[in-house]
């Protein structure tokens, strides 16, 4: 639907006198482009010569300062509205292309930019629309990277309070439209209109943008400010139309391929992670439907693949709606931009250097090498143009390095980790059992570790299929283990035994992943014990393979013991744990229950939220920079054989895997923090504690960190629920967050639709709830997973991201037992990711830890519609105390030597939720938006 408003009115820009010298300008143009240039001009005079265009001078607008013929009379005033467009960076080619000189021609005319200008009042008489004011503007002054377009209007005084500006681009590319300033309005000078927004051609899109003036009537007085905020029943009557219009603009027709300029938001399954065109062992079933239920993801509309038409072709770029993509205006997407680098470029030149991908590390110091060596990257003379942009964009990791045996030679380029600083503070800290156990509380995962609540353990799967469901690990190990103290039915009784539970997640994947090359897997339990200190320690290792090729279930329990043969088997047991942690984490704590799940969150905020809406306000600085890092963890992580298929134990199955979770685990009612913690057990419900809640570890440093942030959330949530909905009946009559609600549920979690437990949306409560859980998703709990990543998993031996080789132990022949007994740190070394798998899984964490130094850190920065406001001002201000306070508080544990999860010797403090950070891998800081 196009925005076509009734035009009666033009303004007199059009039968201005112009006073300058007659002249012409020669553009020089290929013939074919002579017909574009004559449509452009319409009905001026124009003559081609050779390849050349002649425009009459008269035809030219040059300049803003020309005096227009716009004045002061009776019944109307002068409006002057000023464009500010932001020059893309486009590079050197793009302003020497045709389309450009064009719309140098455009420019010269004065005709750059068509300005409507809507009032927000309707006719008092006719109950109309009132007539918009039309004009054109032409180039202005222009200032580094900014050029201003100038338009000049005779408003008529009882045209009323402006409520929108329709722009149409008259240039063939796109314009990054920043602010619009009309000045002349009596009743504020300027007016701001704040864009922040790409501005299609005409050519590509006949449909105009309108941008929404802020304009609120506070206290009897009509305040403006950025972006207005209106609830859908209270917008004024001259916008209504124009509200409905824009958003029906967004939701698109659900037809055709998505072009690069287009701002459509819209739904489809995750059916473009193979690619069966290029071969059919790429092939990947779609994730989104009854048999594999996911979120959806924003719809490309490519057209089906040929070899499988159930999959999406992987063809060009992988589409963002158009603001969801900012780099070509700012350098705002440099996370992006080094990580489309590092998955790109870096990871293929490393399976150059290293060919055999599944070589094994032979020692632990050729790991340390990594750190202090590095890798020499290949020398060719086409990967010239690679190198240099490498160590450009990735400066930390390739560096180039000159050649001191002949200077004269042209540097070297090396990739070199910096030495994480968990192993910086403890060179052996990956080796120890009360590590182990701690990063399970205070590590990169603490969205695992659970109370165990019953006992013995037994498995929920089928028994037929699966094999015994009882646990090996019995009552008389754990006594034995936990020495004394309890038996295992009063540790339990008493809260004191804790899980990391995969037994029955991974299960079910064992066969077909052991059918795969140089991977294994097995269901895993490991059970951990509340120390009288506060801390927890290590029990028992469970590993369970199913019943398979001919053989029954096999499950064997390890224990930290002090046999040699023991202490070994135990590490390997270890491994095969932490490579499970390490997979649920990426797949599931991170990729799925934060970046996966909000993109239908993002798409329905678009689609059914108009940006006026307030609640479209509080929650766009969460969705900064989400879609566009999803789409490249499409294109080049979780793709087929991509970083997550070909590094992490499940290898194909890896995706499907966090669509299995989605399924059996996923409710948006346990997303919350609070409601987390209580559903594993780590928390109960008590009134008298400062949260509500009574932690089962006391010193639990994510939740105690945690909860202090979540508190804040909700209590800014709250103040701004409460000020836009003073009636609580207006949450369940607003009809535009009624339809966005059931878009989210419905739609954008469409194969969950039908649960009982999602929240109703009645009341500002029930609204607070959601958008308190939406908003902590997206910041605490995503850098809490997030930013922690090169620290813990930089080192790969503390968390590696796949076990190799099944347990020495397990239907083992004589000559691989033999092996094990003479050297186990070699079969240690085997059962580790391999050279390729580290290296290229290292590169990745060390970008996806990295705040990029245009973060915007949650609290920090305050939205134009909010600084309007004076409630909702001050409720911000509150919030940033709050966090600044938050920071010193996190301080001040760390450095308490009774906290012993976040304090001792060697130990890393627990900072991944102070809420600020500097630039680069920092292992603290809580970005808005999931950006990385
Ligand atoms: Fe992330």
């Amino acid at each position: 639907m196009m925005i076509k408003p009734r035009l009666l009115y033009q303004s007199h820009q059009a039968n201005r006198r112009l006073s300058f010298q007659e002249r012409t300008l020669a553009l020089s143009l290929p013939i074919w482009s002579e017909r574009s240039v004559r449509r452009q001009l319409g009905s001026q005079k124009v003559k081609a010569k050779k390849h050349q265009i002649f425009v009459p001078r008269s035809a030219q607008v040059s300049s803003p300062l020309v005096t227009h013929e716009t004045t002061e009379t009776d019944d109307s005033f002068k409006v002057k509205a000023i464009v500010n467009v932001k020059l893309a960076k486009a590079g050197f080619l793009s302003s020497l292309s045709l389309d450009r000189r064009i719309d140098d021609i455009i420019d010269l005319l004065g005709k750059s930019l068509l300005l409507e200008l809507v009032s927000s009042q309707l006719d008092s008489e006719t109950g109309e629309e009132k007539v918009t004011m039309e004009a054109y503007a032409h180039k202005g002054k222009r200032r580094e990277e900014w050029v201003e377009y100038v338009a000049d209007f005779q408003v008529p005084k009882d045209f009323g309070e402006v409520g929108a500006v329709l722009v149409e681009n008259e240039h063939h590319h796109e314009m990054y439209v920043d602010t619009i300033l009309l000045h002349g309005f009596p009743h504020q000078d300027p007016i701001p209109i704040h864009c922040a927004s790409w501005v299609h051609s005409k050519f590509h899109n006949p449909t105009k943008r309108v941008f929404f003036t802020d304009k609120r009537l506070y206290r009897g007085k009509w305040r403006f400010g950025r972006n207005r905020s209106y609830i859908p029943s209270e917008t004024p009557g001259g916008l209504k139309r124009y509200r409905e219009e824009e958003l029906r603009n967004l939701r698109g027709n659900g037809e055709g391929e998505m072009k690069s300029f287009e701002r459509i938001y819209d739904f489809d399954v995750y059916n473009d992670i193979g690619d069966p065109d290029k071969s059919l062992h790429l092939q990947r079933p779609p994730l989104g439907g009854r048999q594999r239920p996911y979120p959806r993801r924003c719809r490309t509309g490519r057209p089906p693949s040929d070899a499988d038409p159930v999959a999406e072709k992987r063809v060009g770029r992988f589409y963002v709606p158009r603001d969801e993509c900012f780099s070509e205006v700012k350098e705002l997407t440099f996370s992006t931009k080094t990580l489309h680098s590092v998955l790109l470029i870096l990871l293929p030149t490393l399976g150059r250097v290293i060919r055999d991908k599944d070589l094994p590390f032979s020692y632990f110091h050729d790991i340390d090498s990594l750190f202090s060596i590095g890798l020499d990257l290949p020398h060719s003379e086409n990967l010239e143009q690679e190198k240099g942009l490498l160590s450009a964009v990735v400066p930390r990791l390739v560096r180039p390095i000159n050649n001191d045996s002949s200077p004269s030679s042209p540097p070297r380029d090396i990739l070199r980790f910096e030495c994480p600083e968990t192993i910086n503070r403890d060179r052996f800290f990956w080796f120890r059992d009360e590590e182990f156990a701690r990063q399970t509380v205070a590590g990169l995962n603490p969205f695992s570790i659970t109370l165990v609540t019953e006992w013995p353990l037994r498995s929920k799967l089928d028994p037929d299929i699966y094999g015994p469901q009882e646990s090996a690990i019995t009552s008389e190990i754990i006594d034995k283990e936990i020495g004394g103290l309890l038996t295992a039915e009063q540790a339990v009784e008493q809260k004191k035994l804790f899980i990391l539970d995969y037994h029955d997640l991974l299960l079910p994947y064992v066969s077909k992943v052991r059918k795969l090359k140089g991977t294994t897997l097995y269901g895993s339990r490991t059970l951990f014990f509340l120390t009288p200190a506060g801390t927890l320690r290590p029990l028992a290792i469970e590993l369970t393979r199913p019943p398979m090729d001919g053989k029954g279930q096999w499950k064997q329990v390890f224990t930290p013991d002090w046999h040699s043969t023991d202490v070994w088997l135990w590490r390997l047991a270890k491994a095969h744990v932490l490579a499970h942690d390490s997979g649920y984490h990426q797949l599931v704590s991170h990729w799925l229950r934060t970046h996966c799940v909000t993109e239908p969150y993002i798409i329905s905020t678009n689609r059914q939220l108009s940006e006026m809406h307030p609640i479209y306000r509080l929650l766009h600085p969460h969705f900064r920079y989400t879609l566009e890092i999803n789409a490249l963890a499409r294109e080049a992580l979780i793709n087929a054989e991509g970083t997550i298929e070909s590094s992490f134990s499940p290898g194909k199955y890896s995706i499907e895997l966090s669509s299995a979770a989605y399924d059996l685990q996923w409710r948006f009612d346990m997303e919350s923090l609070p409601a987390d913690l209580i559903r594993r057990g780590m928390a109960v419900e008590d009134p008298f504690q400062p949260h509500g809640l009574r932690l089962t570890i006391q010193d639990y440093p994510f939740a105690n960190d945690g909860l202090l942030l979540w508190d804040a959330i909700k209590q800014w949530v709250t103040d701004y629920v409460n000020h836009y909905y003073p009636d609580p009946v207006l949450v369940a009559t607003d009809q535009e967050l009624q339809s966005w609600w059931t878009e989210i549920r419905t739609v954008g979690h469409a194969d969950k639709k039908e649960e009982p437990w999602w929240p109703r949306l009645q009341t500002p409560k029930d609204l607070i709830g959601i958008l308190s859980t939406i908003i902590w998703i997206t910041s605490g709990h995503h850098a809490a997973v997030n930013f922690g990543q090169y620290a813990y998993g930089g080192y790969f031996p503390n968390r590696p991201t796949i076990a190799r080789t099944k347990m020495p132990t397990e239907d083992p022949s004589p000559k691989e037992w033999e092996k094990f007994i003479k050297k186990p740190e070699r079969e240690l070394l085997k059962c580790f990711p391999s050279q390729l798998q580290a290296t290229r899984v290292m590169a990745v964490l060390d970008i996806l830890s990295t705040h990029s130094p245009d973060e915007e850190y949650i609290g920090e920065k305050m939205e134009p519609s909010w600084g309007e406001d004076p409630v909702i001002k001050a409720a911000f201000e509150r919030f940033r105390e709050r966090l600044k306070k938050l920071e010193g508080i996190i301080d001040e544990r760390n450095r308490n030597s009774k906290l012993k999860n976040r304090n001792g010797a060697g130990i890393l403090p627990y900072e991944l939720l102070k809420p600020f950070s500097k630039p680069g891998v920092t292992a603290m800081g809580v970005p808005c938006s999931i950006s990385i």
